[in-house]
């Protein structure tokens, strides 16, 4: 199957989720292609990418490059392709996770996000378009979905998102289906919608390591579990939930790669399509749930403090993952144990 597929490229491959799929593409025998600006990601994620294969016998004569780069640079991106199909085998897919990712950095710099974001995708597929690799597998996110209270959220619910973050990944959506439905449908595209993807690949070589200040619970509580930060808020105990804390879908990161990867594989197999898949484990955990598993597993302490609610947060955001589960065969393997062990 990995060399009928070709190679896959993968854009933000050097980030949290990029360099998960690519440890687990590598794993099963794909080439791949990485680039990234590393405007929010180290080149060492290269350097742990190789180290993980060496210590698991993978054998990568020939199997990753990496280009060093901005999808905002067409020149670059075409220079990318003109280089890697030069060689043996061609780009043939892409996985596009780079982009910028931050609800709250989104309401304070929209230009930006959506330069980034929907620019850095039209010159993305302009090029794709050219070399005739018309494959794509989309990061969205959850963040598109309006967050009507409900308790498990489904690809058909109404779609409203609260910041520009959100926005562009929802323009981004519409202008794939566009150019999927304009071009003969020759074209096989999947949007992942993740939900609140956490954990780390098992060696301990790779994690979430965001540049600056992180906003997301996880890299918080890892912060404070390091002592780099001496206690955890918790935005609000009066929500009406059990414990009074928000309910999130926490995914292992490995899991989302082989959602990933697994998406390829059937969209590979099937006719052209345009796809539109929600990614979580359809289990809802609360802020204190999450940071006592992290705590037993751990054997740690979390300081705590309870704060006032965060502006734009959201009560329950848990995925209806059955229309993914029926066309892939395939959910999420890893418990939340797992996610706060390994992301430590
Ligand atoms: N939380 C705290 N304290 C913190 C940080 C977060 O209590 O310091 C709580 C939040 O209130 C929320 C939960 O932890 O209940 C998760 O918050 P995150 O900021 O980690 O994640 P969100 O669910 O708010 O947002 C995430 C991604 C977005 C994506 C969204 C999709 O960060 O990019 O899921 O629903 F859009």
């Amino acid at each position: 199957m990995s060399n009928e597929m070709g190679k896959i490229l993968v854009t933000g491959g050097c980030g949290f989720i990029g360099s998960h799929t690519s440890v687990l593409l590598l794993k099963l025998g794909y080439s791949i292609t990485i680039i990234d600006s590393n405007s929010n990601s180290s080149p060492k994620s290269i350097k742990r990418i190789t180290e993980i294969a060496s210590m698991e016998s993978i054998v990568l004569e020939n199997k990753i490059s990496f280009h060093h780069g901005d999808l905002l640079d067409y020149k670059f991106i075409e220079n990318v392709f003109d280089i890697e199909n030069s060689k043996f085998n061609k780009i043939n897919y892409v996985i596009h996770f780079a982009g910028l990712k931050s609800v709250k950095e989104s309401t304070n710099y929209p230009i930006n996000y959506w330069d980034t974001n929907l620019v850095g995708t039209i010159n993305l597929l302009k090029v794709m378009q050219k070399n005739e690799c018309k494959n794509l597998i989309f990061s969205s996110s959850a963040t598109v979905y309006s967050h009507k209270e409900k308790e498990f959220i489904s690809e058909k619910d109404p779609l409203k998102p609260s910041n520009p973050y959100g926005n562009s990944k929802l323009a981004i959506e519409s202008f794939l289906r566009d150019v999927y439905e304009s071009y003969n449908e020759n074209w096989r595209i999947a949007c992942l919608r993740y939900f609140n993807p956490i954990g780390a690949h098992p060696s301990g070589l790779l994690g979430e390591d965001p540049c600056g200040i992180p906003n997301n619970i996880f890299p918080l509580i890892n912060n404070v579990a390091s002592g780099q930060k001496e206690f955890l808020e918790i935005f609000g105990d009066d929500w009406n939930t059990s414990d009074g804390t928000c309910i999130r879908d926490y995914i292992h990161v490995m899991d989302l790669a082989m959602a990933h990867i697994k998406t390829m594989e059937l969209i590979n197999s099937e006719k052209p399509q345009y796809l539109i898949m929600n990614v979580g484990t359809g289990i809802g955990t609360s802020v204190l749930e999450l940071i006592k598993t992290f705590e037993k597993v751990n054997h740690l302490k979390i300081p705590f403090k309870i704060t006032s609610r965060r502006e734009g947060d959201f009560k329950n955001v848990v995925a209806d993952n059955s229309f993914s589960y029926s066309l892939l065969k395939w959910k999420a393997e890893l418990s939340l144990e797992d996610m706060c062990r390994d992301g430590w």
